[in-house]
């Protein structure tokens, strides 16, 4: 798993005179079945969320407000994907280390996730990450 296989989709949507509706359905519009939808708002300019990786876990990430960057590292190679629309997400896979950055005023990190919350499914440590991240390689 590689920071290539993070990849922006484009969320089916709807636009009329009286707005846009966008919507996602887990299995076919992204790579996965929704167990979880969590949002993160009222974010301070300087904030970094994330900071973390996952063993398992795929999330859909989707700037339902405003805007961030996705800092996204596979423990080989990083990759800067910045979410400004929200009718396109970012799919990121399993075992990708990931900071949240530079989120304009009033930011809405929308977050589709294939498995319910579960702190074992976390590396909150880099140097952990990382030795998982090598010696699946191996
Ligand atoms: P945290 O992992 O720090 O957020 P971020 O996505 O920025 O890394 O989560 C903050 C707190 O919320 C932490 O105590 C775990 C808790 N939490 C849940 O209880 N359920 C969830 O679905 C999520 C994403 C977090």
């Amino acid at each position: 798993m590689s920071v290539e296989d993070c990849r922006l989709i484009d969320v089916p949507s709807f636009s009329d005179p009286r707005g846009n509706l966008s919507f996602v359905e887990g299995g076919g519009h992204i790579p996965f079945d929704i167990a979880r939808v969590y949002y993160i708002w009222n974010i301070p300019e300087q904030a970094v969320r994330g900071a973390h990786g996952h063993r398992e876990l795929q999330q859909f990430i989707i700037p339902a407000s405003g805007s961030f960057n996705v800092v996204l590292d596979d423990g080989r190679q990083t990759r800067t994907v910045h979410l400004d629309r929200p009718d396109q997400g970012l799919y990121i896979c399993p075992m990708i280390w990931r900071d949240v950055t530079q989120f304009s005023d009033g930011a809405v990190c929308l977050a589709l996730a294939s498995l319910p919350y579960d702190e074992a499914d976390y590396f909150r440590d880099y140097r952990e990450f990382l030795d998982e991240a090598s010696r699946r390689e191996r």
